[in-house]
């Protein structure tokens, strides 16, 4: 895995299906990015602009720091490029031409996937779709983007399977790796979009704290600066 270091690291956050939790993941990434002293700016691809809105709430009241929000597609090669840091890009299927321009021009994926036969079927074919634009675009030698999977919208009741088996079939697909933190089904995701806020600015310490904190750390490793927030 790439560290964060002079070069911009794009992360390009998506997955077939709608509602799966790409722009809540997003925001709360682009957020914690921030917290711990990162530059980020993220790019909302998604005609919906979820993303864009929600930054737009943060700004309107005033919370600081903002997250800076693009919302251009074109020439995407030349603008993920030319960010230092870390560049986070929402996109889904509403706009599938945006969505193969950014996966060819990623250093990785994220795939955010509910607990359920659905999702896992429309994660599986996300795959096909990843692993075709690349081969197109690269030919066979080309460098290839890391490919994350991880459960969210977890049920928080440990006695219901689906997430158990979401996760058993997700380590099995090929050339995806798992991230082994999920992330719960919890109502503070959704305050955070409506308040446009991080669910770490709206609950010092929760149980979706400590599993979005620990599932960013994987993902950032090397982001070690300890803020306020976190000691
Ligand atoms: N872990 C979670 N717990 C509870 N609610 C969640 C969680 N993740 C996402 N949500 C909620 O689910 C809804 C859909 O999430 P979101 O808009 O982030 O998905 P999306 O993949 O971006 O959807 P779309 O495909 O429409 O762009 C939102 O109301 C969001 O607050
Ligand atoms: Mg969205």
């Amino acid at each position: 895995m790439k560290s964060s270091g002079k070069k911009g690291q794009v992360t390009v956050i998506a997955n077939l299906k709608g509602g799966s939790g790409k722009s809540t993941v997003t925001f709360n990434l682009g957020l914690w990015l921030q917290m711990k002293g990162q530059p980020v700016v993220a790019y909302d691809l998604d005609p919906q602009c979820t993303l864009g809105d929600v930054a737009e709430v943060r700004r309107e009241e005033g919370y600081a720091p903002p997250l800076v929000v693009y919302q251009d597609t074109d020439r995407l090669k030349d603008l993920l490029r030319m960010h230092p840091g870390q560049v986070l890009v929402d996109v889904g299927a509403a706009n599938m031409v945006a969505m193969k321009e950014a996966i060819v021009n990623a250093d990785r994926i994220l795939i955010p996937v509910p607990p359920s036969q659905p999702d896992v079927w429309a994660t599986q074919r996300f795959i096909g779709i990843v692993n075709e634009a690349v081969e197109k675009h690269n030919g066979k030698k080309g460098t290839e983007p890391e490919l994350f999977a991880f459960v969210n919208r977890a049920d928080t009741h440990r006695a219901i399977r689906e997430s158990d088996e979401t996760e058993e079939v997700l380590a099995q697909l090929k050339g995806i790796k798992l991230i082994p933190y999920r992330l719960c089904q919890r109502t503070i995701y959704r305050r955070s979009l409506s308040e446009g806020l991080g669910i770490f600015e709206l609950s010092r310490r929760s149980k979706a704290v400590e599993e979005f904190s620990l599932f960013a750390e994987f993902l950032f490793p090397d982001i070690k600066i300890r803020t306020k927030l976190n000691s």
